[in-house]
């Protein structure tokens, strides 16, 4: 038998080489949620950016902390948070993908994070609805989206051959496949798609992605589920987070127990992947200074798209 101290040094030894194989996991792992411009519509609104509740409460079910990550920093700043966190979650809303600070952070953070993947430094990403788009943009740098009729409705998963051995569904259990390809529980609330023909027609998003789900609004395909196939990047155009904790009530919303459980699939699945990573504050006070725990959610009403949102600025 291998004594235990052996197995910590090799399992550590492992980890500094830089191996694929890494043994040694985070088990206090804090994920960046990224703040955009306010929606123009939002009276509740103080400051100039915010973050849904949903989002921070998603990656907290999943044994997660969450850093805000705030707009209109320097790049700088914007670096050394990146070398402290560990996983970037960019969230739905409704900013342009060119000219925004939202657009603006999310490029030096995928391109750090590109880097830091390249030198085995496992970042992961995860990107939901507009996340998804952003993401399709800086991987093409091209918008390549198009209007789909999808603005609030649920519909079931159609999973492609890819999915079959995909890292983000390999986990789940065979029911929840089932119930997500045979029941419409997943939301999907955007205007703009990623439709299959323009993902198969460029060749950057090709080689970078695989598409693990598709859906239709009738007229297009679009992709709804994909992960990239050299970096550990994932991302939704339906809403894993507002099944369990959004609750405005129109439709597209839903709250079975497999939509919920469902939710809570993706989320763990993401938490996972940010234990790889072993980026940390430089120290404790940095980390509490960071935390989301230092602002308090705003309730917007039971109207409010999100339920109750965190303000900056
Ligand atoms: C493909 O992308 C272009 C933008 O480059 C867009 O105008 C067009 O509507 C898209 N077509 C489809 C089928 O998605
Ligand atoms: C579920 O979604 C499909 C589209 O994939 C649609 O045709 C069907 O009517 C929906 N069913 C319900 C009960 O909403």
């Amino acid at each position: 038998m291998i004594p235990t101290a052996v197995l910590a040094v090799l399992a550590t030894c492992l980890c500094s080489m830089h191996l694929v194989v890494c043994y040694h996991l985070n088990y206090r792992p804090i994920i960046g949620v990224l703040a955009q411009e306010n929606l123009e519509e939002d009276v509740h609104a103080h400051g100039s950016s915010y973050i849904g509740a949903s989002y921070v409460k998603y990656l907290e079910s999943a044994g997660a902390r969450v850093a805000p990550i705030r707009i209109h920093q320097t790049d700088e700043e914007y670096e050394k948070i990146f070398n402290s966190i560990n996983g970037l979650l960019l969230p739905g809303g409704n900013v342009d993908l060119h000219t925004s600070q939202f657009s603006r952070v999310s490029k030096i953070f995928y391109d750090l994070a590109i880097k830091a993947n390249d030198a085995s430094d496992h970042f992961p990403i995860w990107g939901t609805c507009q996340g998804l788009q952003q993401l399709s943009v800086l991987t093409s740098n091209r918008n390549l989206l198009t209007l789909t009729d999808t603005k609030a409705v649920a519909l079931p998963l159609t999973f492609t051959q890819a999915s079959q051995n995909s890292r983000l569904f390999k986990a789940f259990p065979k029911d929840l496949i089932q119930s997500l390809s045979e029941e419409n529980i997943t939301s999907n609330f955007h205007s703009w798609s990623l439709s299959l023909q323009n993902y198969s027609r460029n060749a950057r998003l090709k080689r970078f992605y695989k598409v693990l789900t598709i859906n239709t609004d009738g007229k297009r395909d679009f992709v709804s589920t994909m992960e990239a196939n050299r970096y550990p990047f994932y991302a939704v155009q339906w809403h894993p987070e507002k099944t369990p904790f959004e609750w405005v009530n129109k439709p597209g919303m839903v709250h079975t127990a497999a939509s919920v459980r469902a939710s809570f699939y993706t989320a763990q699945f993401f938490v996972s992947e940010a234990m790889k990573n072993h980026h940390k504050f430089s120290s404790a006070s940095e980390e509490e200074k960071a935390l989301i725990y230092n602002y308090s959610p705003v309730f917007t009403g039971l109207d409010g798209i999100f339920m109750q949102n965190y303000y900056f600025d």
